[in-house]
């Protein structure tokens, strides 16, 4: 027996390099395993709850996300792939979650918690907001997932989903397995200016940026800030740079010559930041070529949507059927 999994995204803008190594990489070895069934989803309604206002463009974002998904390997001939409100199941079973879940567990949440207190810009009041963890729920158990690769800022969610799960059992039998935090390995992926790469500090590398607006963005980037002149000496671990190096180059003896001539000042931050664009240019241009192919084919793109919703419904259905079985209706 395959272990079903459920993993989504939320269709924002285009993805950038830290959901590529941080998430989708994962993803993709998980597709790749035979032990595992995985559905993907683009959760288009979750997209809505913190965006309700400004709703016209999250259909965009779910042909770009789609497209980034296809360009670094999610392969809809191995993986379920499809966008959430396509299966109306989704919305159905989490009616059902919510008629169980005690307010308490949505209010202590420590995502919402911290979210409501640190947002500005959106109004997070909202009856949706609160059931951000429902809907993830229904999400996860809709596929009776018995596995969900997490890094470790969702394994809070997972719980709550977790509780869900057993409190549903409880009074209507055993429709759901509790699914297990598969907690991922995550590097961190650090944006052009040290923090985390993330699109709400606009310090991100796209995986749809062209070689020339990704060279842009690492040419100029801050370094080790005392390193005024080409040949004074730096120090990597105080360099931004250093440390996108650190995830994506894995030519070890370079990274020895550059930290080393970085120290004694005879390697230039330029020369670096080149160095670190080669190995960027490589990765990527697989995956710009992938992504290329199917910017054109918007036929192929709705085909791949409609044939994923089509097989992620017949899953639903029969989970749909066993909770209003459960429920007595
Ligand atoms: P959402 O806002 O849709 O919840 P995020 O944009 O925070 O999603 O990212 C989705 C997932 O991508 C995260 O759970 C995390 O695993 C991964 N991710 C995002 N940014 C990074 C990053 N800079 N480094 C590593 N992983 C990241
Ligand atoms: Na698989």
């Amino acid at each position: 027996m395959k272990l079903r999994t459920f993993s989504g995204m939320r269709p924002t803008g285009k993805l950038h390099l830290g959901h590529m190594a941080g998430a989708l990489s994962n993803w993709i070895k998980l597709q790749e395993d035979p032990g595992y069934d995985c559905f993907y989803g683009i959760v288009d309604w979750h997209a809505m709850m913190s965006d309700y206002a400004n709703s016209s463009v999250i259909k965009g974002n779910c042909r770009e996300v789609l497209l980034d998904w296809l360009a670094v390997g999610l392969d809809p001939e191995k993986s379920t792939i499809f966008v959430q409100s396509h299966v109306p199941e989704h919305a159905e079973l989490s009616l059902a979650l919510g008629m169980v879940t005690p307010l308490g567990w949505l209010q202590r949440n420590p995502t919402y918690k911290e979210q409501i207190l640190n947002i500005q810009n959106k109004d997070l009041s909202t009856f949706g907001f609160l059931g951000y963890p429902v809907l993830m729920a229904a999400d996860i158990l809709l596929y009776r997932s018995s596995v969900v690769p997490v890094g470790e800022d969702q394994s809070a969610h997972l719980e709550i989903t977790r509780e869900i799960a057993r409190r549903f059992n409880n009074f209507y039998g055993e429709v759901f397995p509790e699914p297990d935090i598969l907690l991922t390995p995550t590097p961190k992926v650090p944006g052009t200016d040290g923090r985390k790469m993330s699109k709400s500090y606009g310090n991100s590398i796209n995986i749809a940026d062209t070689e020339k607006e990704m060279w842009n963005k690492l040419r100029t980037m801050m370094t080790d800030p005392a390193r005024e002149r080409k040949t004074d000496p730096g120090d990597p671990d105080k360099c931004p740079v250093w440390d996108i190096h650190k995830v994506f180059n894995h030519d070890e003896d370079e990274k020895a010559d550059l930290a080393s001539g970085c120290r004694t000042g005879s390697i230039g931050c330029v020369q670096c930041k080149k160095a670190l664009k080669e190995h960027v240019v490589s990765m990527m241009s697989p995956i710009w070529e992938r992504r290329a192919y199917y910017e054109s084919r918007q036929e192929t793109l709705d085909d791949i949507l409609w044939n994923g919703a089509d097989k992620a419904r017949v899953v639903a259905r029969e989970t749909m059927d066993a909770v209003l079985e459960g429920i007595g209706f």
